[in-house]
């Protein structure tokens, strides 16, 4: 269930069952935009570590932090928005396409990420003049179509 939008992404939440505990949980297609084909998890990260700063050409994610808390920078090349995610039960998606810096995390930070692709080192977009340079060009073949 999107919960919240903004110009760069939509907060999904997820079911969150709470008798004595929090039960969550995902039904890959039913809860997201895309198929799961990768689920992969961070956790002990050092103080002060920075993670992300890269986009992806066709792989879309969704982004949870089960425990803790963490500052998520997300860029399309023309605009940027800034997000605390610490909600467990609400995932950010990250679309392809999108540059993403992750910083600021709590101790005992752990993020689940859901991605709609195996994992391949050539979907990655590492340089982020490179990443301008190819948003401005989808955005010019776009408007030449
Ligand atoms: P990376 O995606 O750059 O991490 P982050 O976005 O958290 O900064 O990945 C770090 C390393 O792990 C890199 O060498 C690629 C490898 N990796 C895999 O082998 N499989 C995966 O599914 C992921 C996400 C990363």
């Amino acid at each position: 269930m999107i919960i919240k939008k903004s110009k760069l992404s939509k907060f999904i939440k997820l079911p969150n069952i709470f008798d004595e505990a929090n039960l969550v949980f995902t039904e890959g297609k039913r809860h997201l935009p895309f198929s799961i084909k990768r689920v992969y998890y961070i956790l002990n990260m050092k103080k002060g570590s920075l993670r992300g700063f890269h986009a992806h050409k066709k792989c879309q994610q969704v982004i949870f932090c089960i425990q803790g808390r963490i500052k998520l920078v997300l860029d399309n090349g023309s605009n940027r928005e800034e997000f605390i995610i610490k909600q467990p039960d609400q995932g950010i998606f990250l679309d392809k396409m999108i540059w993403h810096e992750m910083s600021d995390f709590v101790k005992g930070t752990i993020l689940l990420v859901l991605a709609s692709d195996y994992y391949k080192e050539k979907d990655y977009i590492r340089d982020y003049q490179k990443f301008l340079r190819q948003v401005r060009k989808e955005l010019r073949d776009d408007t030449n179509e």
